[in-house]
């Protein structure tokens, strides 16, 4: 690895977060891989030697609970789901180098060494711990075979992940009031002999390593402060059938927790593509394994696109693990914000998504999607996804600004210059300006900016429309034939220029437009230095690449997408719930649908004393603000009557800040006062449900009010 600007004499691995095997995908799964796919093309097209890797989660709970529910068994349904992601991802032009899966033999025998490793190293030790387990139905409950509360923030917690308060990963026993996801039996602990990874022993390693990590900044500051909050070491190991088996002495016959094959399956992943294309084209040892290759001892450039919410994993566990056997470190974690639906999450209980299969079956072609999800927002902030909200972006940017430029540009030389050349050389001021489009372009891929790979291009073809307009070749064609010329041929440069660095975002678009341009070969074979040769020549009739979305048609999705989610909900039975997917808002996660389901009420009673004991009042926030690497934590300044308390609630992604000021809210006021991210909450305010709708008073009791 090094810290050089791309391209780099190294070898790069771009992976993309492995989605797990079990359920159909959504426009908001698609928002990593799209990211990563740019990404890596960019590399590609500067001339880096890069392979683009992913594969399919087929172990764990979020696998087998799923299986269970539907009745088959874990490995024919992950094969199922599998397969379907293999034909899915190419058809939005998402086209890994090698889309392999966890369970495959690769990847069990690369998973098994590297564990095999940290046990030689001394990496490993066992513990007694105490374990969920359900008497009833006599089975342990790892992972999300439980749920409770989070024992840091007091939000419902999924088994191994707060998933929706403060996303911590969560170690087996920690979970509070722990009850079986499948049957909803009250769960007790039970006291088990488990496998470790002293990830406490590589504190000061992560730090550092944090410290020259490169990627989207939320992948640094996050775990800056779970560094500093003293690092847990981590159970790798679970009580199922389903996973990868323990190598070595395994009396239990435990499996290893999923969270340990999976980001393994980045370099088995990698190991494939050496295999199918040979090393010299391409070598997964240079690239993961330090001290393979004499020209870098660090290993290659690995670079992970991932949903923002396991930072955890890649930041921490994963490099600790390299780290411990030997492997290169990541250079680059690149963690995008979540996507949602026009303005609320998807929910696939709700059928409240579009759908992956949905978009193309009406009839749209996958590029404009990739660049809404690419462009829409910096990658790792939120993006908002409405048919509205699509259909400007294409209408105004894909088709009024680099489609209408490349049309009236490649239209009216092919009507009046089909032959090349056209011009003896690019003018100046466009060379230039080609240069400063590439200049762009690279700058972006170091930034690890997808959005501004984007505007680079918008901003070139922008330059051509305006070159186009004030130059007024339709005007000298006659009188000034050769200055006529040297205009078209300037457009066509830009056209060119567009072609290759657009293609990241839009591949199969400028594919088509490099034929229209009668250039050689394929746009995706060519690095940038293509984009200041000029116009081949002989240029085809030009097509639109990209159709305008009309209004009625935004109408029809809405009203579609709309009765859709209320047929849905009248299914439920009108359940209160919003069922908004708890982790699956963002590009690349799992769906549980049992989000929505109402939790069984509860039979364990309690008396009024204890009642009693909890002081719940009214207050009114006076002031709300974000809290620096807390993604949706807000601080909160709330008036109690007595007193005003600083309170931290998880409602930034579900409330505009600013709208809460002059709230009412209920607050438990005697709740155990907590610290995240750095500041103190002194209370928590009661909200319902997966939205966090905030619990206000029907009339005006004023602040300070005891809810009795
Ligand atoms: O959270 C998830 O969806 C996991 N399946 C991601 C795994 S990424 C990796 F490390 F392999
Ligand atoms: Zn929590």
């Amino acid at each position: 690895m090094s810290h050089d600007d791309f391209p780099t004499d190294h070898p790069a691995v771009v992976t993309c977060g492995l989605p797990y095997a079990n359920g159909d995908l959504h426009i908001g799964h698609l928002r990593t891989y799209v990211g990563g796919d740019v990404f890596s093309r960019a590399l590609d097209r500067l001339g880096q030697e890069t392979a683009f890797v992913s594969g399919s989660d087929m172990h764990g709970t979020p696998v087998a609970v799923n299986a269970e529910k539907e009745g088959v068994s874990p490995e024919s349904f992950a094969l199922d789901w599998h397969e379907t992601y293999a034909e899915t991802f190419p058809k939005f032009n998402v086209e890994f180098d090698n889309y392999g899966h966890t369970h495959d033999e690769t990847n069990t025998e690369t998973t098994q060494g590297l564990v095999r490793d940290l046990a030689d190293g001394g990496h490993l030790y066992e513990k007694e711990i105490m374990v969920a387990y359900d008497p009833v139905d006599d089975q342990y409950l790892p992972d999300r075979y439980v749920e409770g509360t989070c024992p840091y923030c007091g939000a419902h917690a999924r088994g191994d992940e707060c998933d929706e308060g403060c996303q911590r990963h969560l170690e087996p026993g920690e979970v509070e009031d722990p009850v079986s996801t499948i049957t909803g039996n009250p769960a007790e602990y039970r006291e088990r002999t488990h496998k470790f990874f002293e990830v406490s022993a590589f504190a000061d390693y992560l730090s550092e390593f944090l410290d020259r990590l490169e990627g989207t900044s939320n992948a640094r500051n996050q775990p800056r402060e779970w560094i500093d909050q003293g690092l847990q070491d981590w159970c790798i190991t679970r009580d199922m059938d389903w996973g990868i088996d323990y190598p070595g002495e395994n009396p239990q016959d435990l499996v290893l927790y999923v969270w340990v094959d999976a980001p393994i399956e980045y370099i088995s992943s990698t190991k494939q593509f050496s295999e199918r294309v040979g090393a010299d084209a391409f070598d997964w040892e240079a690239a993961w394994k330090e001290g393979a290759h004499d020209a870098h001892p660090e290993g290659g450039e690995i670079i992970h696109v991932i949903g923002r919410d396991i930072i955890q994993h890649h930041t921490i566990f994963w490099p600790a693990m390299l780290e411990a056997t030997d492997h290169a470190e990541p250079r680059a974690v690149m963690a995008s914000g979540f996507v949602t639906l026009g303005g609320k999450g998807f929910s696939t209980s709700r059928d409240r998504a579009v759908w992956a299969d949905e978009y193309l079956e009406e009839g749209f072609h996958p590029d404009p999607l990739r660049y809404y999800l690419a462009t829409n927002g910096g990658f790792q902030q939120d993006v908002d996804f409405s048919w509205e909200k699509f259909a400007d972006r294409v209408n105004t940017e894909l088709v009024g600004t680099v489609g209408n430029f490349l049309y009236r540009s490649l239209l009216f030389a092919h009507r009046n210059y089909d032959e090349a050349p056209i011009a003896e050389a690019t003018s100046d001021e466009v060379e230039g300006r080609i240069d400063e489009a590439i200049a762009d372009v690279e700058a972006a891929v170091n930034d690890y900016s997808v959005r501004a790979l984007g505007d680079a291009v918008t901003d070139l073809a922008r330059f051509g429309n305006e070159y186009i307009q004030r130059s007024e070749p339709w005007k000298l064609v006659d009188d000034e034939p050769e200055e006529a010329a040297q205009v078209i041929h300037d457009c066509v440069a830009v056209a060119k220029a567009i072609a290759v660095l657009f293609e990241p975002i839009a591949p199969e678009k400028c594919e088509r437009l490099w034929d229209q341009l009668g250039e050689d070969g394929s746009v995706h074979e060519v690095t940038v230095e293509a984009a200041r040769e000029g116009p081949a020549g002989d240029l085809a009739e030009p097509t639109e690449l990209f159709a305008q979305i009309e209004d009625e048609r935004v109408e029809a999705l809405n009203e579609k997408l709309e009765s859709r989610v209320a047929e849905a909900e009248a299914g439920d039975g009108g359940d209160a719930d919003d069922g908004e997917d708890g982790d699956a808002t963002d590009g690349d996660h799992d769906d549980t649908d049992d989000m929505t389901d109402i939790e069984p009420l509860s039979d364990d009673r309690i008396g009024f004393d204890q009642f009693q004991e909890l002081d719940i009042r009214v207050g009114r926030i006076e002031e709300a603000e974000g809290i620096e690497g807390a993604d949706d934590l807000l601080k909160l300044r709330v008036d109690l009557g007595a007193e005003t308390r600083t309170i931290v609630a998880g409602l930034k992604r579900l409330h505009d800040v600013d709208d809460l000021p002059d709230t009412k809210v209920i607050v438990l006021a005697n709740m155990e006062k907590a610290e995240l991210f750095g500041v103190e909450s002194n209370g928590m305010v009661l909200a319902a449900g997966e939205e966090a709708d905030l619990l206000t008073t029907y009339e005006d009791a004023a602040p300070g009010t005891k809810v009795k």
